[in-house]
């Protein structure tokens, strides 16, 4: 339940609601159980206007489940809970800068992540959403069937690696983790762990191939599946503002940052919450 003061509009269609007049520092429990489900149900909220010292937006993930320390972010040294997404004024290129779902890579993929603005250029910058449970309802009922009875491999070596995609940019020498190893196989059509919806899981950064299939094999199908997640009126746009801050689910939702805003800086600090495996 939500005070009347408290204003919801979506961002698009399918996915993405925007909310002002609520203050994340002192929410109450009908307000907390109200946003879970509108976050399950609609891949992202972007709350507007919130003033949150680190401790606070620790404090206000901690109420969404455990913690995920992220392995590859730069991390903030006071807050090892904060993963630093920032861009700098003489960099070109930008983490996130492609459709993908986080940590997908995990055999326990993170639930989601709360995402807060705290520097942000001029304009710019903004971050697109786009809906798995649409993605999944635009199938046909002979492939919905088919997608229903594969599962689907998952990576991040190619991109955090010593020879991954990153490795060759002008942000490389940002990221940890460059040994980590991540490998996941998650069934390509999931039944969302709390809504209970049926949303497409696979995903153009992580995903390398159906398991059982080989990459050549797998890719025009992924692709196919890819075009249709990003089908125009299934994407939403987040314009970022200051205070603006998004929390989405990994399960509900693709994202992808836009790398628009060249010579200038953008600050984020992301906090990841803990998932469960998914069936
Ligand atoms: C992320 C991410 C998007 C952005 O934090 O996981 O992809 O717009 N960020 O910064
Ligand atoms: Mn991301």
């Amino acid at each position: 339940m939500l005070a009347d003061t408290v204003s919801v509009r979506p961002l698009s269609p399918t996915c993405g609601l925007e909310v002002e007049g609520l203050d994340l520092r002192q929410i109450g429990e009908s307000e907390m159980t109200w946003l879970r489900s509108a976050v399950a149900d609609n891949g992202v909220v972007a709350v507007r206007g919130q003033d949150l010292s680190p401790e606070q937006h620790i404090a206000f993930a901690r109420q969404w489940g455990e913690i995920d320390y992220n392995r590859f972010f730069p991390i903030n040294e006071l807050y090892p809970e904060i993963a630093l997404v920032q861009k700098e004024e003489n960099q070109k290129v930008n983490i996130g800068g492609g459709w993908h779902t986080d940590h997908s890579y995990d055999v326990e993929p993170a639930m989601g992540s709360i995402l807060l603005a705290r520097e942000l250029p001029p304009s710019g910058g903004d971050t697109l959403f786009a809906s798995m449970y649409a993605a999944y309802d635009s199938l046909s009922d002979g492939l919905k069937a088919t997608l229903e009875t594969m599962r689907a491999v998952h990576t991040a070596d190619h991109i955090y690696g010593h020879d991954g995609a990153y490795a060759k940019t002008d942000i490389a020498s940002i990221f940890r983790g460059h040994d980590e190893h991540t490998l996941a196989v998650h069934p390509v059509i999931i039944t969302h762990p709390t809504s209970g919806r049926k949303a497409l899981y696979v995903n153009p950064s992580f995903t390398t191939r159906f398991d059982g299939w080989t990459r050549e094999e797998s890719l025009p199908l992924l692709q196919y599946l890819y075009a249709q997640a990003i089908a125009q009126d299934n994407v939403c746009t987040l314009q970022w503002k200051p205070g603006s801050i998004a929390i989405w689910d990994n399960r509900a939702s693709w994202h992808f940052a836009k790398n628009d805003y060249h010579g200038h800086r953008r600050v984020m600090h992301r906090i990841t919450i803990a998932g469960c495996a998914l069936s």
